[in-house]
């Protein structure tokens, strides 16, 4: 039977709740955020009528629960209007296991508020998604870094950050700026007076770090390997990409100059820009237990959370079976890498967390 066509799944997690029974790395990063979503409560203007909070780029809602459920919270200890949370990814985001978190984690907090409505929006955030002047609070975590689009392929690593390739850097980074800007144009019309967005994102730190590099080199040696051995092609190789940029301070900065002006002439203002640390989540349970091979596949497995559906797409000429054989080997020699050391690939994630209020 031929293959039938998929719809590009760049920048999605992988499906069937995957992702999220992975993501402990990114739910400590959203954790890092809370402090400032409670700010952005507290400066919010009540004028009594319902509230509008934006979770972007929600994947499968596992890590949105604990900070939907403090703003509510703090929202609800000021006023006791009805609260719409809606959750948006791209279209081929898996909406379904979404859906299921948000009726069945003890966390959520469908369970523990009253008036509380949830929708979605499957669509991306370089784009406009809500009326003007109605968001009351946005809130976005590891998420920001994923770029509109694939700026091309990468010679030499599938993170181009490790690249030495000086056209696919530059091209990355001038993704990167037109879509940040292009972000808070939209939320700039989004937001209501005095509404806030807050976010936690990755950093790329003044030395050109981020905190995980060692792990990631190990799936590009399994990359590497890979292509060596022929069970992908050179092709193939390039077009494997992480699509992302990790911004610098300056470039979350650059846009406020020192207020950020969006198309309709609303204004917002940066409030904080702060770095964090986030430790590796799995090292101490290597630690307690000495066992590197659950330590190495924790890890993978965190890796093909993120990256997986990316992968996939440059192997849209391969049977799926195929390709679905050729990523499982790829993440299980990724694991078996990391396992050979835990504590010298032990991530230590330099992360950022900001927050902007409109101000006019
Ligand atoms: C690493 S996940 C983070 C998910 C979740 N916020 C968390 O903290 O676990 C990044 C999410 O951003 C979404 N994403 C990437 N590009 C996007 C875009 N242009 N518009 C909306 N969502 C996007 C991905 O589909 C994915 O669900």
């Amino acid at each position: 039977m031929p293959n039938q066509p998929t719809r590009a799944r760049t920048g999605v997690m992988t499906p069937d709740g995957f992702y999220g029974r992975h993501a402990q790395t990114q739910g400590g990063a959203a954790g890092l955020g809370l402090p400032l979503l409670l700010r952005a409560a507290a400066a919010l203007h009540l004028n009594g009528t319902p509230l509008q909070l934006a979770d972007l780029g929600c994947a499968q809602g596992t890590n949105a629960l604990v900070p939907m459920g403090a703003l509510i919270d703090a929202l609800r200890a000021r006023g006791t209007q009805p609260v719409s949370v809606v959750h948006t990814d791209l279209p081929t985001n898996d909406w379904a296991t979404l859906f299921h978190v948000l009726e069945t984690d003890p966390r959520s907090y469908l369970r523990h508020h009253a008036d509380v409505y949830a929708s979605v929006v499957g669509r991306s955030f370089y784009e406009r998604l809500f009326p003007p002047d109605s968001l009351s609070i946005a809130w976005t975590s590891s998420a920001l870094h994923w770029l509109s689009r694939v700026p091309g392929t990468i010679p030499d690593h599938f993170f181009v950050h490790r690249s030495a390739d000086r056209a696919a850097r530059d091209a990355y980074r001038r993704q990167s700026e037109s879509d940040w800007t292009t972000f808070l144009g939209h939320r700039c019309q989004e937001l209501r007076p005095s509404a806030g967005l807050v976010w936690v994102d990755v950093l790329r730190r003044d030395d050109d770090t981020m905190g995980a590099e060692a792990l990631f080199d190990c799936l590009e040696s399994a990359l590497r390997a890979a292509r060596d051995a022929g069970t992908i092609t050179a092709g193939e190789y390039a077009t494997m990409v992480y699509p992302t940029w990790f911004r610098s301070l300056g470039e979350f900065r650059a846009p406020f100059t020192p207020h950020f002006m969006g198309p309709s002439g609303a204004t917002l203002q940066l409030e904080e820009l702060e770095p964090v640390e986030l430790p590796d989540p799995f090292l101490e349970s290597w630690r307690i237990s000495g066992d590197a091979d659950a330590y190495g596949r924790a890890q993978a497995a965190f890796l093909q959370g993120f990256l997986e559906p990316s992968f996939q797409d440059a192997l849209k000429t391969r049977p799926p079976e195929i390709a679905r054989g050729i990523l499982t080997s790829l993440f299980s020699d990724t694991a078996r890498r990391i396992a050979q050391d835990p504590p010298a690939v032990s991530p230590r994630y330099h992360l950022v967390r900001g927050r902007v209020t409109r101000v006019a």
